[in-house]
């Protein structure tokens, strides 16, 4: 079972384990709608069967062996078209913790947790919901893998492949919302800057150029940013910046 955590000032302080669900995203959007789930609430599962991932795909994980769980966040501090930086703050928490393990991490935009050479160990699936005066919560679901050894995907892979241990998952929840409360209350602070900063220094690519692909075709263009709503800044080989939505482009080197 996943406890109250005793060393946090309000996130995980009403956690809900569930041994199996469909997707805590959706079973924290549930709760909402019910009343039951407040800030801070978390939803933890141990075996999620129809976990969603960015672009409408599937985020699939074997049971009992990686960390699948939601949060519910009221950032009324920032309007809904400031999200992005949320996403920055969460992508720095996670990456901040695995970089204890895995030194190599980086932050694959928007909020992909990668370890190049090595594949996709996490991800993170932020849902609004509205009530009357417009957004009401953030639902911010996080996926890594942790123990699983043997993926579907040849891109994902996990912290145990990598560093060939085995590890605890209580612990490393933990941690992980210790560190996540600490980013989000920074964000709360009015740090933006400095979020913004430490995401682009870990940002995989970042100022180098690579292959991509949009409608068009295949491009070289080397990342130079985020917009603030959270577009991709790409420079061109013609000197111009380009602005790239989440199903605007792919990357081709990884
Ligand atoms: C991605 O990289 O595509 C985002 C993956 C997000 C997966 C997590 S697992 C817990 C939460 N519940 C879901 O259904 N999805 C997120």
């Amino acid at each position: 079972m996943y406890k109250i955590l005793a060393n946090t000032i309000f996130l995980g302080k009403d956690v809900h384990f569930l041994p199996e669900c469909h997707s805590t995203n959706d079973k924290a959007i549930q709760m909402i709608k019910e009343k039951v789930a407040h800030e801070g609430t978390i939803i933890i599962c141990e075996h999620q069967t129809r976990g969603k991932g960015q672009r409408g795909n599937k985020w699939l994980s074997e049971k009992g062996l990686n960390l699948t769980f939601s949060l519910v966040l009221k950032p009324s501090f920032m309007d809904l078209s400031e999200q992005f930086y949320l996403n920055m703050a969460i992508s720095n928490s996670i990456r901040k913790l695995l970089q204890e393990y895995i030194t190599s991490i980086k932050v694959k935009w928007p909020n992909d947790l990668i370890v190049p050479e090595y594949g996709k160990i996490g991800g993170v699936l932020i849902e609004n919901t509205f009530s009357g005066d417009g957004w009401e919560f953030a639902v911010v679901g996080i996926g890594i893998n942790i123990n699983q050894q043997s993926f579907e995907s040849t891109k994902a892979t996990s912290l145990a492949n990598i560093t060939g241990n085995q590890f605890d998952l209580k612990e490393l929840f933990r941690l992980l919302i210790t560190q996540i409360e600490q980013g989000y209350l920074h964000l709360k602070r009015g740090n933006w800057a400095e979020i913004k900063n430490e995401y682009l220094y870990h940002l995989y690519l970042k100022g180098e150029w690579s292959n991509f692909k949009d409608d068009r075709g295949e491009f070289k263009g080397l990342i130079s940013g985020v917009s603030k709503e959270g577009k991709l800044e790409v420079e061109l080989e013609s000197g111009d910046i380009e602005l790239f939505g989440l199903k605007e482009i792919v990357f081709l080197n990884y």
